[in-house]
């Protein structure tokens, strides 16, 4: 059976190898799944901002101390990015960058796979990637990044760190605030779930699959054959 719409957040980090090369190599693999699309009439994809993003930001951040405008670069280089994923879909894509949920809407009323990258400040391209899902009805939402999932400790820092598989919306705000001490509001710095990603989760009957995008064989499974243990799902669905 086809499902209707499904948005695809292609975490930053993903997009550039340790030495801040972009990898082309990830970018091909990535476009070459999602192109083929048995199951759904209308993707869209939302690409981060990355490295290159908080170089700019933290350059523009010691200059001027406005966050607002870091996050204006941190929107453009996700847009920049967005658009090197257009030039590799060609006639797949839709050829512009949605800038505004208005402009998404005409973009969608062409049947091709819509590439977003930030909309305003004050969130991440995260929060971009559930307010997408939330406007145009889709039921999933999956994040590509460089972890395998959402984890009771940070798995970059400890060994021990455990992969939680099923998670509800109030647990995952409970987790995310106590592990921040308080939600991290900085330009750059708005990981996995901000606040404004939070919230929309809550209100919203859409469930957030995230995975490790690092190989992507599990972002395959998922697509091909609709396997949805791949990771961390969040979902207030019983
Ligand atoms: P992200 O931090 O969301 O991209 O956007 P990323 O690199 O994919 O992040 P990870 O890998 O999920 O952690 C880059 C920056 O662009 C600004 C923010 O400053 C953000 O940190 N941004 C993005 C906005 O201000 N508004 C948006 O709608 C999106």
């Amino acid at each position: 059976m086809k499902e209707k719409s499904i948005v695809i957040k292609i975490g930053g980090s993903l997009l550039f190898d340790m030495n801040h090369n972009i990898n082309a190599q990830k970018i091909s693999d990535f476009c070459d799944i999602v192109k083929k699309h048995p199951n759904y009439d209308k993707i869209i994809i939302v690409v981060g901002g990355g490295i290159i993003a908080r170089e700019y930001i933290q350059i523009v951040r010691s200059f001027t101390q406005n966050e607002a405008l870091c996050d204006t670069f941190g929107i453009d280089i996700s847009r920049i990015n967005a658009r090197l994923l257009i030039s590799y879909l060609g006639s797949s894509a839709y050829p512009l960058v949605p800038k505004s949920i208005e402009e998404l809407s005409i973009a969608n009323l062409q049947n091709r796979i819509v590439l977003m990258g930030g909309l305003q400040p004050g969130q991440s391209t995260t929060s971009v990637a559930l307010e997408v899902a939330e406007y145009i009805a889709a039921p999933k939402l999956i994040i590509l990044t460089d972890v395998g999932g959402i984890y009771n400790k940070d798995p970059k820092k400890f060994d021990d760190a455990r992969l939680i598989e099923h998670i509800n919306s109030a647990d995952l705000t409970k987790l995310i605030i106590k592990r921040k001490n308080n939600l991290q509001a900085a330009a750059g710095e708005y990981r996995i779930f901000d606040t404004v990603s939070l919230q929309i989760i809550k209100r919203s009957n859409i469930s957030v699959f995230i995975t490790s995008g690092l190989n992507l064989e599990k972002f395959k499974r998922f697509w091909n054959q609709g396997d949805e243990n791949i990771g961390t799902i969040v979902s207030d669905k019983k």
